[in-house]
C-alpha cells in the first residue's frame, strides 16, 4: 500500500456524528451507557469531532453530550443546536466540561425549507443566521454552521449566509446534502463555488454532510473534499436519517486505499474500524449488512473456487486491502466444545471484552451449552452469547423454558414459562404460527401496550446450526427500543429479544418523569433534523 501524504493541507478532519444524526435515525436509540461507550471507541480511534447529541432534545441527551464531554480525552466534543438562543445556550452548557467544544448551530436555506418548515423570508433567515452565529460564539471561539439543505440553495443566497457566518465568527462552514440529492459532479461544483465565490472563505474549514438517499453519500463526500473541503462528516456503518450519512470506514479507507487518486489523510487508527462497527451495530441492533464495504462479514471472504484459488497463489489477486488493516483477523480460532476456559478467556479478550467473574462463570456455562449443540462456535456466536449475558443481568423478566408445537395441522402453541422479578409464571397460549403463540404467551404474562414494529431474524453464522438472532422492535407512547436475542432455536431467539424489548421498556418506565420529557422532545429531535 502507498504511504498517505501527511502535510497539513491534505488532511482530512473526522466528524463523527453517530451519536447524533445516527441515534437520529428510527430504532436506532442508544442508551446513556451505550453512548458513552460508543463515544470512548471513537475518541480513541481517532475521531477529531464527536458530534455526541442535540441537547435540547431531551434531558437523555443533555445528559449523555455533558458526560461525554467530562469524559473525553482527545476529540473535540460537538453538540447541535438549532437557530435558537435557548438552543444553543443549553448545548453551551451540555459541552462545557469538554477540554475541547464546539457548538454545531443550522439553519435550513433551500427555498422549500425556508417557505414550509421554517415559514420565514430569505431576508429574515439571512439575520438568523448572524444572530445563531454570534450567539454561538458568545460561548465558544469553536463555532460551526451549517446551511440545511445546502445543496438545494439557491447559489447567490447561499454565498451571502456562509460569508455572514464566517463574519459572525463561525470558524466551519457545513454545506450538507440533507436529502441526498446531489451527485459527485453537481456536489464538486457547489463547494469549488461556494469556496471561490464567497470572499472571506479563507477564514473558516469546510465541510462535507451527505446523506445516502440515491446512495452516492462517500463519493459525494470525496468530491467535496477535491473540492477544497477538509471536513467530513460521517457516521459508522454509515447510519443516519433515512438511507443513512456516509460510512466512516469507507470514506477514511477509500483515502487510504486510493491515496494516488485521493492524496489526503486522516487521522482515524484504521484497525480499529471493525470493532466501531460492531459496537454501534450491537448498541443500535443494527444488524451491518453482510456486503458492506470494509466492515460488512463479506467484504474479505472468498468463496468461489476462481477467487480462492487467486488468493492462494496471491492475496492481491481479489484483495486491495490486508483485512488486518481494517482490524478483521486473518485466521480466526474456531472454538468449540474441546476449548477450555483459558481459551475462552483469551477469545474474550480478543473480541475486546472484559467481564466481572460471575459474568463470565455465566457466560462460560452458555458457551459450553451452545457448543454442544453446535459443530464450530464462531466469533459472532460468543459476541450474541456475551452481549446477551451483559444485557440480562439486571433483567426483570427472564425465559425459564418454552416448548412450542407447530407445522402444518395448527394451531401452532406455545407453553411458557417466565421468571418475572423472582416470581414463576406459567402461560400456554395459541396464536397464527408459533411466533405469535409465543408472543401471546409473553403478552399474557407481561400486559402491556407496546406496539411490535419490527421482527426480524438472521442467522449469525453459516450452516443449519447457526445461532439465529432476532431483533424485535417495541414502540410505546411514541418511543421506540430495539433488543436481540440469540439461540439456535429461532423460536426461542424469538422469545428472548421480545423479553429483552420488554425489559428496557420496563427499565425505561420504571426512570420515571424524566422520560415522559424525552418522548415529547425526542420526536421534534427526530423530524426537525436531517
Ligand atoms: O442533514 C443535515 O442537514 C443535518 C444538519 C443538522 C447538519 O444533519
Ligand atoms: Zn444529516
Amino acid at each position: 500500500m502507498i504511504a498517505p501524504a501527511q502535510s497539513e493541507k491534505d488532511r482530512v478532519v473526522i466528524f463523527d456524528t453517530t451519536l447524533r444524526d445516527g441515534e437520529q435515525c428510527p430504532g436506532a436509540t442508544m442508551t446513556h451507557e451505550e453512548k458513552l461507550e460508543v463515544a470512548a471507541l471513537l475518541d480513541e480511534m481517532g475521531v477529531d469531532i464527536i458530534e455526541a447529541g442535540f441537547p435540547i432534545a431531551s434531558e437523555g441527551d443533555f445528559a449523555a453530550v455533558n458526560e461525554i464531554a467530562k469524559r473525553t480525552k482527545n476529540a473535540v466534543v460537538c453538540g447541535l443546536a438549532r437557530a435558537a438562543f435557548n438552543d444553543i445556550d443549553r448545548c453551551a452548557e451540555a459541552i462545557k466540561p469538554a477540554k475541547r467544544r464546539r457548538i454545531h448551530t443550522f439553519l435550513s436555506t433551500s427555498p422549500v425549507h425556508m417557505k414550509y418548515k421554517l415559514q420565514k423570508e430569505p431576508h429574515q433567515v439571512y439575520e438568523m443566521v448572524i444572530a445563531q452565529v454570534t450567539r454561538a460564539r458568545g460561548h465558544t471561539d469553536d463555532v460551526e454552521w451549517s446551511s440545511e439543505d445546502g445543496t438545494r440553495t439557491e447559489h447567490d443566497f447561499l454565498c451571502r449566509c456562509v460569508e455572514a457566518a464566517i463574519k459572525a465568527g463561525a470558524t466551519t462552514i457545513n454545506i450538507p446534502d440533507t436529502v441526498g440529492y446531489s451527485t459527485p459532479e453537481e456536489y464538486f461544483g457547489l463547494i469549488k463555488m461556494v469556496r471561490e465565490r464567497v470572499p472571506n472563505s479563507d477564514q473558516a474549514r469546510f465541510s462535507v454532510h451527505c446523506h445516502d438517499d440515491l446512495g452516492m453519500a462517500v463519493a459525494n463526500s470525496l468530491a467535496g473534499v477535491r473540492a477544497g473541503a477538509r471536513q467530513i462528516e460521517c457516521t459508522i456503518n454509515g447510519i443516519g436519517e433515512r438511507a443513512g450519512n456516509a460510512a466512516l470506514e469507507e470514506v477514511v479507507m477509500a483515502m487510504r486505499v486510493r491515496n494516488d487518486a485521493m492524496p489526503y489523510w486522516t487521522g482515524i487508527n484504521a484497525k480499529m474500524l471493525t470493532r466501531a462497527s460492531k459496537l454501534v451495530a450491537a448498541v443500535t441492533s443494527f444488524p451491518v449488512q453482510y456486503n458492506k464495504a470494509i466492515v460488512g462479514r463479506n467484504a474479505f471472504a472468498h468463496e468461489s473456487g476462481i477467487h480462492q484459488d487467486g488468493m492462494l497463489k496471491h492475496t492481491q489477486t481479489y484483495e486491495i486491502m490486508l483485512p488486518e488493516d481494517v482490524g478483521v483477523k486473518q485466521t480466526s480460532l474456531v472454538m468449540g466444545k474441546h476449548s477450555g476456559r483459558h481459551a475462552f478467556v483469551h477469545k474474550l479478550e480478543e473480541l475486546g471484552y472484559r467481564l466481572g467473574d460471575n459474568q463470565l462463570e455465566e457466560a462460560f456455562v452458555r458457551f459450553k451449552a451452545l457448543a454442544d449443540r453446535k459443530k464450530h462456535v464462531y466469533d459472532e456466536d460468543i459476541e450474541a452469547l456475551v452481549d446477551e449475558e451483559i444485557a440480562t443481568a439486571q433483567d426483570r423478566i427472564k425465559l425459564v423454558s418454552l416448548s412450542v408445537i407447530a407445522g402444518t395441522r395448527g394451531p401452532q402453541r406455545a407453553t411458557m414459562k417466565l421468571d418475572i422479578d423472582g416470581k414463576s409464571l406459567l402461560e400456554e397460549c395459541e396464536g397464527n404460527g408459533p411466533v405469535d403463540a409465543i408472543f401471546n404467551c409473553i403478552k399474557a404474562m407481561v400486559p402491556h401496550e407496546a406496539v411490535l414494529e419490527l421482527y426480524q431474524v438472521h442467522a449469525v453464522t453459516e450452516g443449519t446450526d447457526a445461532q439465529a438472532e432476532v431483533s424485535v422492535r417495541l414502540s410505546e407512547h411514541g418511543r421506540a427500543v430495539t433488543a436481540k436475542g440469540a439461540d439456535p432455536d429461532t423460536l426461542v431467539a424469538s422469545a428472548k429479544a421480545y423479553i429483552a424489548a420488554l425489559n428496557k421498556l420496563t427499565a425505561r418506565r420504571s426512570r420515571g418523569a424524566s422520560d415522559a420529557i424525552a418522548v415529547g422532545e425526542r420526536r421534534i429531535h427526530s423530524t426537525d433534523v436531517g
